[in-house]
């Protein structure tokens, strides 16, 4: 493996990594970095032939944007022409933290970032390390989720290393991810707020803050035509086939028990996404539990991995509960519903 593997302290980042770290990225080089919602692959965003690379390494479709991370909130103003009220009352309110927010983009920033768009996506992360690292590299950090392009995003520097060892400089170790799906994005380009993704920042929450906020009707539909680039490809995929099942819970369990015993006996291995609560229903198939729904968060920290020990195991196909919890809701059922390609059995 090409990249270091360097543990860091999560809360007080040791300096001299943190420099070696930003060197890396001054010279043009890519260094993936723990955020407090998925780990990231870093490099200099004012930089061009660095986002080239990003998206060499990621093997991503050169039209979808990348994320723009800063440390400072003055930083913002140079990247971006206009920033209205509401989005500076969100700022105060989520940053530093799992929001990212979509602006008109200054000529400061290289349109090789953008995907070629004329606005551009900030966030300003809370974790220590990253904070640490965009400071050290300049104060500009592109950062997409740091996994190969459509795989599941990597919530630990081990999956990270998994899919992108080869291809990068560096990596910075500074544990599990705390959320585990990638921040809320708002765009603000536009008349009024509107989410391109859902993740920690609920619609609920924007609307508390600003008193306004929809969520991009792309997003729902299948076939839809949702305005973040990098919401159209089928993503945060799993090899397996991936189905969920929704409807009252004792039906759901029962239909999921059905299905894995019929392709079982056709000897399809089967896999079984369950909430805490229902796991010792299933006698057959592998059953990987997301977390209880009682604790919704543990659900949306463990999903990426899940999926990714779902490949482990070798299972061909998953039937996955839906996991309609209060908070995290959208959020995660937006990413399950991609993972799927939208096959949802309704009982
Ligand atoms: O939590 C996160 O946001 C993580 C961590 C590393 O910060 N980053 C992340 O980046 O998820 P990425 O590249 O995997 O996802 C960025 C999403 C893509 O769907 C992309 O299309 C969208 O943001 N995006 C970026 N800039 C945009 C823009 N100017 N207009 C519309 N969508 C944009
Ligand atoms: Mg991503």
């Amino acid at each position: 493996m090409r990249a270091k593997l360097v543990c860091v302290d999560r809360e007080n980042p040791e300096q001299d990594l943190l420099d070696r770290a930003g060197g890396i990225l001054k010279g043009g080089g890519l260094v993936a970095f723990p955020t407090e919602t998925v780990y990231g692959l870093g490099g200099d965003a004012l930089n061009p032939l660095a986002s080239k690379k990003i998206y060499a390494a990621k093997g991503r479709p050169s039209d979808n944007p990348l994320i723009v991370h800063i440390a400072r909130i003055e930083d913002l103003a140079a990247l971006c022409t206009r920033v209205p009220e509401k989005a500076l009352v969100l700022a105060q309110r989520f940053w530093p933290g799992p929001l990212t927010m979509i602006f008109p983009a200054s000529d400061l920033v290289p349109r090789a970032t953008t995907g070629g768009l004329d606005t551009v996506a900030v966030r300003f992360p809370s974790n220590k390390v990253a904070q640490g690292l965009i400071l050290a590299a300049g104060g500009y950090v592109a950062a997409p989720s740091a996994n190969t392009s459509g795989r599941p995003s990597p919530t630990t520097a081990a999956r990270v290393a998994e899919d992108l060892g080869e291809a990068i400089d560096m990596i910075l170790d500074g544990g599990p991810a705390d959320i585990g799906l990638e921040s809320t994005i708002v765009d603000f380009s536009g008349e009024e707020a509107l989410i391109l993704r859902p993740g920690y920042i609920s619609l609920d929450m924007l609307r508390e803050t600003i008193g306004e906020g929809r969520m991009d009707a792309g997003l729902t539909a299948e076939g839809g035509h949702p305005k973040a680039p990098g919401m159209k490809y089928r993503h945060y995929a799993p090899r397996a086939d991936l189905f969920i099942v929704e409807g009252e819970e004792k039906a759901v369990v029962s239909e999921i028990s059905r299905q894995v015993r019929e392709k079982e006996e056709q000897g399809i291995r089967c896999g079984i996404f369950s909430s805490r609560e229902h796991a010792p229903f299933y006698g057959k198939g592998v059953v990987l539990t997301a977390g209880s729904l009682a604790h919704e968060e543990e659900i949306a920290q463990g999903l990426y991995e899940n999926l990714r020990l779902f490949d482990e195991k070798g299972v061909q196909v998953i039937y996955s509960e839906a996991f309609d919890t209060p908070h995290m809701g959208q959020a995660i059922m937006n990413r399950l519903l991609k993972a799927a390609g939208h096959k949802v059995i309704t009982v």
